[in-house]
C-alpha cells in the first residue's frame, strides 16, 4: 500500500492501523530527549476491549494513549469544509458506536459533556489553538544541547523523508554530504554539528506540501510546482521560531536560493548566501540527483557532476564546493548507500 493510500485509509474511523504506532515507538524510545513519550505513542491505537493484535486492554493501556486514541479517531469525523458547530450529533453517534470497543466508556462520557459546549468545538478547530494549548498546559522549557537537538532532528528527518517513497533517505543524505563538505572547508566541531542538524531539517517545510504532490508519479504541473516552492519558506519560519536557531534556519532554508539571485523564495544573492547555505544547496542537488525520482532513475557519479557543472556555469551554485565534492565523491557515495541507525547523529555513524 502506498503511503498516501495508507493515510487516506486511516481517516476511516474503523480502520485503526497500529503499524505507525510501533514505528513511532521504535524511534522515540531510542531518543535521549523524547523517550518518556514512547509508550504513549506505542499504545495510542490499542482498543479498550483488547481486540488490537498485540495491544494492551482496558486500564493496562496508558491513560495518555487512551485520550490520544479518542482524539485521533474524532478528527476523522470532523468535516473541515463545514462549520464545526452543528457536527456534534454526528461526532457523538460515531464515537458512542465504538464506546467499550475502541474507547473507554468514561472518556466517551467526558467527551460527550465537552462537545455540548460550542467553545470546545471552536477551540479544537481554531487558528488560535497553539496559544489555547499554552493556556491549558504551559510549555515545559527544557535546555537541550546540540547532541540532544541532533537526536530530535534525526527523528524529524525520518518523518520528513517518509512523506514520500521517492525521498526515503534524502534528508539523511543531505546531512551526511553537508558534514563531509563542512569538515573539508574547516568548520569547527560545533559548526559541523549545526550543519548536520540543518541538513536533517532542511526539508521540514515539506510537511506543509500535500502528499499527492510529493508522491506524484511524474513531473509536477506548474501549479503543483508553485505549491512545492513554498516548502523552503516554511522551513525558514518553522526553524527560525526556535531560540538559537538563527544560523541553522538560514543554512537549512536557503537551499533553493542561487548565487545569481534567481532562486526562491527570498531571491538572495551571492553576498547574502553564507558558506553554510551554499553547502546545503550543493548537498541537496547532489543528493536529489543520486536518488530515484518518478520521472528518472538515480544518476551515476559522472552524470551528477556534469549536471552540477552546468549549475556552476549558470551561476546557481558554488564551484569551489562542487570541486571538493568531486574529490570526496567516493566517500560520499559510500555513506549515501549505507544504512543509518535510528536516532544516532548521522555524522557519527560513518566512521
Ligand atoms: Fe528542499
Ligand atoms: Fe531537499
Amino acid at each position: 500500500m502506498s503511503k498516501s493510500v495508507e493515510k487516506v485509509r486511516i481517516m476511516d474511523i474503523d480502520y485503526d492501523a497500529v503499524n505507525h504506532a510501533i514505528v513511532g515507538w521504535t524511534r522515540l524510545k531510542e531518543s535521549p530527549i523524547l523517550f518518556p513519550y514512547a509508550e504513549t505513542v506505542k499504545h495510542h491505537h490499542d482498543h479498550w476491549n483488547g481486540s488490537t493484535a498485540g495491544g494492551l486492554k482496558g486500564e493496562e493501556i496508558p491513560l495518555n494513549s487512551r485520550i490520544i486514541h479518542l482524539a485521533d479517531r474524532m478528527t476523522c469525523i470532523i468535516k473541515n469544509d463545514k462549520p464545526v458547530i452543528g457536527q456534534e450529533t454526528k461526532i457523538i453517534k460515531q464515537i458512542e458506536r465504538l464506546s467499550g470497543k475502541f474507547f473507554q466508556p468514561l472518556l466517551v462520557k467526558c467527551l460527550k459533556e465537552l462537545i455540548m459546549e460550542e467553545s470546545f468545538l471552536l477551540d479544537i478547530t481554531s487558528d488560535f489553538l497553539p496559544s489555547l494549548i499554552n493556556n491549558y498546559a504551559p510549555s515545559i522549557i527544557r535546555e537541550v544541547d546540540l547532541d540532544g537537538l541532533m537526536s530530535i532532528a534525526s527523528i524529524f528527518a525520518h518523518v520528513i523523508d517518509n512523506k514520500s517513497t521517492y525521498t526515503m533517505r534524502h534528508s539523511l543524505n543531505v546531512a551526511n554530504i553537508s558534514v563531509c563538505l563542512a569538515k573539508r572547508i574547516g568548520f569547527s566541531e560545533k559548526e559541523v554539528k549545526m550543519i548536520e542538524i540543518a541538513g536533517l531539517l532542511h526539508d521540514i517545510g515539506k510537511l506543509s506540501v500535500p502528499d499527492d504532490i510529493l508522491e506524484k508519479p511524474g513531473r509536477l504541473s506548474p501549479e503543483e510546482f508553485n505549491i512545492m516552492k513554498g516548502h523552503t519558506y516554511f522551513t525558514y519560519h518553522i526553524l527560525n521560531s526556535i531560540d538559537e536557531f538563527d544560523t541553522i534556519s538560514e543554512w537549512a532554508a536557503f537551499h533553493q536560493e542561487k548565487l545569481n539571485g534567481s532562486g526562491y523564495p527570498f531571491h538572495l544573492k551571492e553576498g547574502q548566501l553564507s558558506i553554510g547555505s551554499r553547502i546545503m544547496a550543493v548537498s541537496d542537488k547532489f543528493s536529489a540527483l543520486s536518488e530515484d525520482r518518478p520521472y528518472r532513475k538515480a544518476l551515476p557519479n559522472d552524470e551528477i557532476i556534469a549536471e552540477l557543472n552546468v549549475m556552476v556555469d549558470s551561476g546557481d551554485i558554488d564551484g569551489k564546493l562542487v570541486k571538493i565534492l568531486k574529490e570526496e565523491i567516493k566517500e560520499i557515495r559510500g555513506f549515501i548507500n549505507k544504512e543509518v541507525v535510528l536516532n544516532k547523529p548521522v555524522g557519527s555513524q560513518k566512521k
